[in-house]
């Protein structure tokens, strides 16, 4: 290690967190925040509920500088840096010492403040907040596989039927019980050995229509391309397979066959995601999913979501945007 790398290790340690690439790809980087910094942030925002933070907006970033403010002022530029680097943009996030399902409140209130560092989480029409808690169990009757076990929730993009920009997308595992299986899926663009072959196609930039069933609450149809391109003129995408409405039959078919590609991709990330721990990717070049669990009477698992657009980087936009 370089003197310099050293003294940046070292000063990231003495910040209240570690950071360090994943075993499974460099481009995963783990971000480890030591049980006194999240002791001390639960602590300074203990008057204030989840529900203060819904009812006022501005909290939302107050408690992000409250956590930046423990941090040495670094947590801040890390994550506005790496969300945007094109060759990491995703974190698995780890506050020691959160990961009871009891603490959910705590949990809620720690993502909330990660969040508004970069960005500010969109309304969410499923629960009228800005972000969504949801339980996956082992009998599901919903019309979407958000909620369903038992099978893959192919790889998409968030946001796809909304008109809000979705920069970012956020999950946090609440609660788990009784599962087996069920790992994150993650997807980088540049990893997808067939990006350049659909991306150029005649189909990647042409408008479809996006619409999604009614537990959505997304009342009107929108229209975008499945791709995009930065501002440095590389691939991103919109895209999820369950709400594309395709006009045609070329269209339907294309569709399928990028579909197939992107499943059958060697280079799809199998991630463990512990009770308290977050994930956190750019939604634009990564794609995300879920692998299926094993049947079980007792299975149960928690999640929140939060999606929203950045405020510190606009990296990913078109000049012209
Ligand atoms: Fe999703």
């Amino acid at each position: 290690m370089s003197l310099a790398a050293a003294v940046s290790a070292e000063t990231e340690h003495s910040a209240g967190f570690t950071l360090e690439p994943s075993s499974l790809s460099p481009r995963l980087l783990e971000l480890r925040f030591e049980k006194p910094v999240v002791d001390a942030f639960l602590q300074a925002v203990t008057h204030w509920p989840v529900q203060a933070l819904e009812y006022k907006s501005m909290l939302r970033f107050r408690v992000g500088k409250i956590l930046d403010d423990l941090c040495g002022n670094q947590l801040q530029p890390l994550l506005v840096e790496k969300l945007v680097d094109r060759d990491t943009g995703a974190l698995l996030i780890t506050p020691e010492g959160l990961d009871q399902v009891e603490q959910a409140e705590e949990m809620v209130k720690f993502t909330t403040a990660v969040a508004h560092l970069f960005g500010r989480s969109n309304f969410d029409a499923m629960s009228g907040q800005y972000y969504a808690r949801f339980v996956v169990q082992n009998e599901d009757n919903s019309d979407s596989y958000l909620r369903q076990a038992h099978r893959v929730m192919e790889l998409h993009n968030d946001g796809t039927y909304v008109e809000q920009d979705t920069d970012y997308v956020l999950m946090l595992k609440i609660d788990e019980q009784n599962m087996e299986g069920g790992n994150s899926l993650l997807l980088h663009l540049d990893d997808w050995e067939e990006l350049e072959k659909f991306s150029t196609d005649t189909l990647a930039h042409r408008e479809m229509r996006w619409a999604a069933p009614p537990s959505k609450n997304a009342a009107k149809d929108v229209y975008h391309p499945v791709f995009d391109l930065d501002r440095s003129g590389r691939p991103i995408m919109s895209y999820i397979d369950q709400f594309v409405q395709p006009k045609d039959d070329i269209e339907g078919n294309w569709l399928t066959d990028l579909s197939e590609s992107l499943e059958g991709s060697r280079s799809i990330l199998s991630v463990p995601v512990p009770t308290g721990s977050f994930l956190l990717i750019n939604n634009h070049f990564w794609l995300h999913g879920r692998d299926k669990f094993t049947a079980n009477p007792g299975l149960r698992r928690e999640l929140m979501r939060q999606r929203g657009y950045f405020t510190r980087a606009k990296t990913l936009r078109k000049p012209n945007q």
